[in-house]
């Protein structure tokens, strides 16, 4: 196992194990996360976990299906107990880029509709500044779309649309773009979020600020650091 999955494993385990009988969780999306799925799958199965989960991804449903991770849907829940979800930059303010799996608006949705959102992160993740080596993705309305990509490149990003493995332009789960935006940095993630959402065609932006409660990082040894 490479060393970025021990941390990952690690911090997915710890978050959930957090979990209680009887909770709705918000069931986030990638590589990180479905460690902490299949840690619920083992809890259901041995312990007699109940648990409700609402995906955030096809991606995650479908796995949730295979594991035997009950699904629910936030039409049938008033408000979800946790989230758990990972995050491909994390800052000291617990400021967040997302979306590097294309899923960030309902991840984003479902993470205002928890309690807590716990975040789990290997140790790589955490930076001292975000965007200065992860591209922000942007997700927009194939309607007009290179109008949009315009006014998100006048906040001082170069836009480029992503591509999917089968080398067509990758369509979110929403039916959507991405475009992944190189900024030199992103000093002041707050206003820079709110710059994105103003521009007609953006749906959303994987800035995630504010909305982090406990933060779980792995590190190379497996041991979990915690910060609340
Ligand atoms: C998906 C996400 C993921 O949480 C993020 O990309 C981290 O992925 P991984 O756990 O595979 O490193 O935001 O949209």
């Amino acid at each position: 196992m490479s060393d970025p999955a021990i941390g990952k494993r690690a911090a997915a385990r710890a978050a959930a194990d957090l979990v209680e009988s009887g909770m709705r969780l918000g069931l986030g999306s990638g590589s990180t996360f479905l460690f902490a799925l299949e840690r619920l799958a083992e809890r259901i199965q041995q312990d007699g976990l109940r648990i409700a989960g609402v995906a955030t991804s096809n991606g995650t449903a479908e796995a949730a299906r295979r594991l035997g991770v009950p699904l629910t849907t936030l039409d049938d829940v008033d408000r979800l107990d946790l989230a758990i979800d990972g995050a491909d930059e994390i800052d000291p303010a617990k400021a967040m880029i997302k979306g590097g799996g294309a899923a960030l608006v309902r991840e984003k949705i479902v993470a205002a509709s928890a309690r807590e959102m716990v975040v789990i992160v290997d140790d790589s993740k955490c930076v001292l500044v975000l965007g200065k080596k992860f591209l922000l993705p942007v997700e927009v309305l194939p309607f007009g779309w290179q109008q949009t990509e315009r006014k998100i490149a006048a906040t001082g990003a170069v836009p480029t649309r992503r591509i999917g493995k089968d080398g067509k332009p990758l369509v979110t789960d929403n039916g959507n773009f991405i475009l992944d935006c190189r900024y030199d940095g992103i000093p002041t993630p707050a206003a820079l979020h709110d710059r994105l959402n103003a521009i007609p065609g953006v749906l959303d932006n994987g800035l995630f600020v504010g909305m982090a409660g406990r933060v779980l990082v792995g590190q190379k040894d497996g041991a979990v650091r915690r910060i609340d």
